[in-house]
């Protein structure tokens, strides 16, 4: 079986929940990371819940000759998940160049490697952030792509572009994932999100805030045009969405795809309320939330939820866990890292 797949980013939050999965399904994952928003304590986590150790090497994507290095010594390999890529919405429009540079130069590399080395076949980690505010909800992939609201937005958006056209002219076989909202840890509680600094999404806040590394979770907006005035999201556990990955690697390796590039959204179908959210944090845990109201929060979007047809029928493919599940994971990872699981 050709078996071996390297995953970018395979320390990162969803890549390193991806190896684990890999392994399961008897594909062989190679990690190459640079490290720079996760830790190398990672890879010894995964090894004490598969019982199998990953290759791991540093690597930046955007280090050519680093890169090419590395697919010199594997030889074999069947295809990639490509997760590497900076993600702090905020932080991109702040440090636009730095955005466009990593998440493409490193995309670009990968590519030349890919086709220098005869690995046809990439997965890439896309978003939903392409549709922006759907004019239709559920949103299906035929919705249009609307202008990115962030360089990160749009750094998603033109890494499906790349992928889209040069499968068009060369043997290179690719799926975008657009993923919905993941949230939730491994059921080990050994590894899960590792937010560096203040976290900016909701979940990580939730469980900052219940442990009490913060004082107060702010809800951003209660005027919207939504039963209970507060955003709709998507949310969808992790581990669903790397057996996805699995899945979407393997039909690529089977040469199952219909499409030199194919779209698939991933989400559970159903959205959510930061309300809801917060509610369901409450009662999974039983752990009381200090949060108020603000204002809306710039760039984000009201209301968003995935039609999930394609990726179900296509793939073979659903999401199983509901929120209660994402929330209880959630909060073991976060009273985890408490007790102190990265240091021991
Ligand atoms: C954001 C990104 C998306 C990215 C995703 C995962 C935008 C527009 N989108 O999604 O591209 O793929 O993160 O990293 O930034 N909220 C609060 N209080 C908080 C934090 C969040 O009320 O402290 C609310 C937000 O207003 C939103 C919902 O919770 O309604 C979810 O927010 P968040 O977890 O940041 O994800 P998105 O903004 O949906």
């Amino acid at each position: 079986m050709a078996n071996k797949i390297i995953v970018t980013g395979g320390t990162g939050y969803i890549g390193s929940h991806t190896v684990i999965e890999l392994q399961k399904s008897g594909f062989e994952p190679l990690i190459i990371d640079d490290l720079s928003n996760s830790s190398p304590k990672i890879v010894d986590l995964i090894t004490r819940i598969t019982g199998v150790k990953p290759v791991f090497e540093k690597v930046d994507l955007c280090d050519l000759p680093m890169l090419q290095k590395f697919f010199k010594e594997h030889h074999g390999i069947a295809g990639v998940i490509h997760f590497a890529a900076f993600k702090a919405v905020g932080e991109s429009v702040t440090q636009p160049l730095q955005y466009y540079h990593n998440n493409l130069v490193g995309l670009l590399n990968l590519l030349v490697c890919m086709a220098s080395y005869d690995t046809a076949n990439i997965v890439f980690s896309s978003s939903c952030t392409v549709y922006g505010q759907p004019d239709q909800l559920p949103v299906t992939e035929r919705a249009p792509v609307k202008q990115a609201m962030s360089p990160y937005g749009n750094t998603k958006q033109i890494s499906e572009e790349i992928i889209h056209d040069t499968a068009q002219k060369s043997s290179l076989k690719g799926i975008s994932l657009r993923y919905f909202n993941p949230i939730g840890a491994h059921e080990s509680g050994l590894i899960g999100e590792l937010p560096i600094g203040v976290p900016d999404n909701l979940v990580p806040y939730i469980t900052q805030t219940a442990i009490g590394k913060r004082d107060k979770l702010t809800v951003f907006g209660n005027d919207y045009n939504t039963p209970d005035g507060t955003c709709i999201r998507d949310y969808i556990h992790v581990c669903d969405l790397a057996k996805a990955h699995v899945v979407a690697v393997k039909r690529l390796v089977d040469g199952e795809n219909e499409k030199p590039h194919e779209i698939f959204n991933l989400g559970t179908g159903t959205g959510y309320s930061v309300l809801e959210a917060i509610r369901t944090f409450e009662k999974t845990t039983g752990v009381k939330l200090n949060w108020a109201f603000s204002d809306r929060r710039p760039g984000d979007v009201e209301q968003v939820w995935a039609d999930t047809t394609l990726a179900n029928i296509k793939l073979g493919w659903k999401a199983e866990k509901g929120l209660k599940e994402m929330m209880a994971s959630a909060w073991e990872w976060e009273k985890n890292m408490a007790a102190g699981i990265l240091q021991s």
